[in-house]
């Protein structure tokens, strides 16, 4: 493993071919939220015959551990950083990941808080549909409050059985501490372990892959410059279905004169904060397009935010015409109220 071998959730294929990534054909065995690393570095240890993928989404966090897993000389470990359940829903095929591991998840005690927990009934329904029958889900909290929720989760879930005749044990020896239970343990708190498989019940998948459609452009042609159309922009949002879009401010290019408009697109279970673009060409024509910054996914929402724009400046100039569109997206209503 090299400080190459790290990677964000948004830039890996979707989903992604896990035996590319690793060198190797190999089970998947997933820590999440791995803080300083020690116990991804035990795991992949314990089990070289597996690939070793840790999800954390604190970017500090990561580099750490990227150094330790350096030095541990481990080839069979890939660190990612982002959000766990995008990594999952997004990157993983159904039934692909072997085991999942969170130790002491973040408890979030405020009650204002609690919707931020990592383990609710939502997120157990997806790990239902990411692991196979008989895949090992091993969770440990020193948070009693969390502990009755993920107690409640667990039990209620019709996809997991405990592999123990209890739903959690109060010591388990056997692992390699974490920095967060030898807090728990100085302080007196007592963490609860809980060892459980995913039983065969079937487990819709309402967590489908996010898919990519072709790059979206539109060609424009009609009596406006980009000198009225950024003086016109005013930031705004839009939800259309699912997926919400908020324009929050355009920008002009020195060099080219073209307006990128700073744009926010959330389509479960991906955020992306991207440019649009929109570009003269030397005929007159404009082109609405992604722009090349950062990392932008041509989504459908990529695509919807195009549509928006598309819309507002055929609303804001009535005589523009759409020559040429690539947008994968039938007619949606963009009516929305502008900030
Ligand atoms: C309380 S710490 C526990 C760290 C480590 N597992 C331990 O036991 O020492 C929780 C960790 O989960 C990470 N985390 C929180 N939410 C996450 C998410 N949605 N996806 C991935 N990691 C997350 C945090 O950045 C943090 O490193």
């Amino acid at each position: 493993m090299s400080l190459a071998d790290w990677y964000k959730v948004e830039q890996l294929p979707w989903p992604t071919e896990w035996p590319t990534l690793f060198g190797r054909p190999a089970p998947l065995r997933v820590e999440i939220g791995f803080g300083n690393g020690l116990f991804l570095i035990r795991l992949a240890q314990t089990h070289p015959a597996d690939n070793v993928l840790g999800i954390e989404i604190s970017l500090p966090a990561l580099r750490h551990a990227v150094r330790k897993v350096e030095r541990a000389g481990l080839d069979n470990v890939r660190l990612l950083q982002g959000d766990a359940a995008a990594a999952l829903h997004a990157l993983c095929r159904p039934g692909y990941v072997a085991a999942v591991t969170i130790n002491f998840p973040d408890p979030w005690p405020k009650k204002d808080h609690l919707g931020r927990r990592l383990i609710d009934d939502t997120f157990l329904h997806l790990l239902a549909t990411r692991l196979p029958a008989g895949g090992a889900l091993d969770i440990a909290t020193d948070h009693d409050d969390y502990a009755e929720q993920i107690t409640a989760c667990l039990l209620r879930s019709p996809h997991f059985a405990s592999r123990l005749d209890a739903p959690f044990v109060l010591t388990d020896p056997e692992r390699v501490t974490t920095k967060y239970e030898s807090v728990a343990l100085a302080e007196g708190r007592t963490p609860r372990y809980y060892h459980w498989r995913r039983n065969d019940a079937p487990a819709e998948d309402v967590f489908p892959v996010p898919q990519e459609l072709p790059m979206p452009h539109v060609v424009l042609r009609g009596p406006a410059d980009l000198d009225e159309i950024g003086r016109r922009f005013r930031p705004g949002v839009v939800e259309i279905g699912a997926t919400r879009i908020r324009t929050i401010e355009a920008y002009r290019s020195l060099r080219d004169g073209k307006l990128l408009i700073e744009t926010y697109i959330g389509e479960e279970p991906i955020w992306q904060r991207l440019g649009l673009e929109i570009r003269a060409r030397r005929s007159g024509e404009l082109v609405v397009a992604l722009a090349e910054v950062g990392f932008p996914r041509p989504t459908r929402g990529a695509h919807l935010a195009i549509h928006y724009i598309v819309e507002w400046l055929r609303a804001e100039f009535p005589a523009i015409v759409i020559v040429h569109s690539t947008l994968q997206v039938n007619h949606v209503d963009v009516t929305h109220e502008r900030d």
